[in-house]
């Protein structure tokens, strides 16, 4: 399955995310809709809003985080059963910037990834090597670790997986298409044990330039900065359609 998810980051204010939506909506039912699923993740307070503006688009709805325990003393958190009470579709575990800035452990990201699924909610699973381990051609090595994570699950139904090498995040550089496909290759051979239906997209400086260049190598992508323009991110959508 093909999946073109936008992640907003800590950005858009909930006036502009409706904003979004509508003009995004209008773009799928007056010009075209993608083939690939299409979704989106908003800040937490704006989710159960944007869940219910889009009832009946098919657009997906997600969270950027989540805590794996259902509840308890965690100040500030957002649990994976208060996310599936309202109904999110998605959830992307292991951003690298949750890896990065907030120190988010393989260890902690495998228990999100079990509480994902244990709640029906569809991970969004993100890795990547840095520059440092690209260098010193770690970049298979570090993608295998993180993929360790894998065996707190068993034969899941479906996941997703988003390459994105963190030189590429947030930078304009993407990577080239042989680096891509060498690990989208990779990574569907690593995970063929784990996972019954699994979708690996690239993330990383998308852009549309970029979105078609590389829709025939992987799943769908996931996209950044060039997400935040809904005729931008529509027009990705529209490369991934092959
Ligand atoms: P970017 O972000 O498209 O701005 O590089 C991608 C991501 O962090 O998922």
């Amino acid at each position: 399955m093909r999946y073109v998810l936008a992640n907003f980051k800590m950005n858009k204010s909930l006036r502009e995310c409706v904003d979004w939506v509508h003009r995004f909506t209008e773009l799928i039912f007056k010009v075209r809709k993608p083939k690939a699923n299409v979704g989106f993740a908003p800040s937490f307070p704006y989710i159960k809003h944007m869940k219910d503006i889009t009832v009946g688009t098919g657009i997906y709805v997600g969270a950027q985080n989540m805590h794996p325990e259902s509840k308890g003393a965690f100040t500030g958190e957002v649990s994976v059963s208060q996310l599936k009470d309202i109904g999110v579709d998605f959830v992307i575990i292991g951003h690298s910037e949750r890896r990065h800035i907030f120190g988010e452990s393989d260890e902690l990201i495998g228990r999100k990834l079990k509480a994902a699924l244990e709640n029906g909610i569809l991970p969004v699973l993100c890795i990547g090597e840095t520059l440092e381990e690209r260098k010193a051609g770690k970049t298979l090595q570090t993608i295998e670790r993180q993929l360790g994570v894998l065996k707190n699950i068993k034969e899941a139904e479906h996941i997703v997986i988003a390459y994105e090498p963190v030189w590429a995040i947030g930078t304009g550089v993407p990577a080239e298409k042989p680096q891509i496909k060498e690990a989208v290759d990779f990574v569907k051979i690593k995970s063929k044990d784990y996972v019954k239906n699994l979708s690996v997209l690239y993330g990383g400086s998308i852009d549309e330039k970029v979105a078609k260049e590389i829709a025939d190598i992987c799943d769908g992508g996931l996209v950044g900065s060039a997400s935040l323009d809904p005729e931008k991110f529509f027009r990705i959508c529209s490369e991934f359609d092959v």
